[in-house]
């Protein structure tokens, strides 16, 4: 296989904030294979500078956008051609926030308004993002959309909180999405349901700590990382998988396979 599976290929990556994002390794792995690619992030997320150091590291520029606001995303896009010089082969979703979750909001006691943020940025943003590229007509044919989600879409995690309903809902979109970009692209549009990965989303999670501990010792291949996941991700830019699409891929080691592990009994064989 080449090593630089990724050559000639141009794209967008939402949401490296710092080094432990998954965004961040994604990008760190696209360079390595051969893609130029625009960075973006919410504005108020530049303020740490951290993607600075990934832009510089890997020769890309960075174009702030909100990804709930349809004229940052029109811009964005807009600029990402200019700037690659062509149509886009691969664009990656990486956002994800509860004010709920954040706020320590219990599911059974919601707040309306924060729900609705929370599903503005992390489930209608995607549309959002792909209605933008459509209407521009920004994707190159076999192109590949990609966003990240978690498990709680389908099983309950009670401290996943209103994200679960979140995810359901973004997982949709690639479903709805996906059938349009297939027809009229062959664009690929499928989600990744992640293992609990310690980042700046993930840990916002009550109880992550043990939470992450028990993924791992129910996953027969443990916990998939996030350069884990960059990987992954990698192979579905790649055109080693043009003919999967509508999916939602799981990458967990096994878990959402797992009724109980012979390491999670053991805690209670004492
Ligand atoms: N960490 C986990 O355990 C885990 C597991 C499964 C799925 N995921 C998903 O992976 C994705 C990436 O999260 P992560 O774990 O790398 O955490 P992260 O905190 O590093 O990334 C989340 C990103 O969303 C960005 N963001 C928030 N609001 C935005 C907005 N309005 N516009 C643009 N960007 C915005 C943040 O700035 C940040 O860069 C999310 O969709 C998350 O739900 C994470």
């Amino acid at each position: 296989m080449s090593a630089k599976l990724l050559e000639g290929k141009k794209g967008i990556i939402f949401g490296a904030l710092d080094q432990n994002s998954i965004a961040w390794k994604v990008a760190e792995q696209a360079h390595d294979y051969g893609a130029q690619f625009v960075l973006t992030n919410a504005p108020v997320a530049m303020r740490m500078g951290e993607i600075n150091k990934l832009a510089e590291s890997t020769g890309s520029d960075i174009i702030p956008a909100d990804a709930t606001k349809l004229e940052d995303l029109e811009h964005l896009f807009t600029k990402a051609e200019e700037i690659l010089g062509g149509k886009l082969d691969f664009v990656l979703h990486s956002i994800g926030m509860s004010v709920n979750v954040r706020k320590g909001k219990h599911y059974t006691d919601l707040n309306y308004d924060w729900l609705e943020k929370g599903w503005d940025v992390s489930a209608a943003s995607f549309h959002k993002v792909m209605q933008t590229a459509w209407k521009l007509d920004s994707m190159a044919e076999w192109g590949s959309i990609l966003a990240l989600t978690y498990m709680a879409a389908q099983r309950t995690f009670p401290d996943y909180n209103d994200m679960a309903d979140n995810k359901a809902y973004l997982e949709s979109i690639a479903r709805s999405f996906g059938y349009h970009w297939g027809v009229r692209k062959k664009v690929r549009v499928n989600t990744i349901s992640q293992s609990p990965t310690a980042t700046t989303a993930g840990s916002g999670v009550k109880g992550f700590d043990g939470f992450i501990k028990y993924a791992d010792k129910m996953s027969p291949l443990g916990n998939a990382t996030a350069d884990d996941c960059a990987s992954y991700v990698i192979s579905l830019f790649s055109d080693l998988t043009r003919k999967v699409t509508m999916q939602n891929l799981y990458h967990d080691g096994g878990f959402s396979n797992m009724g109980v592990s012979d390491m999670v009994m053991e805690q209670f064989m004492k």
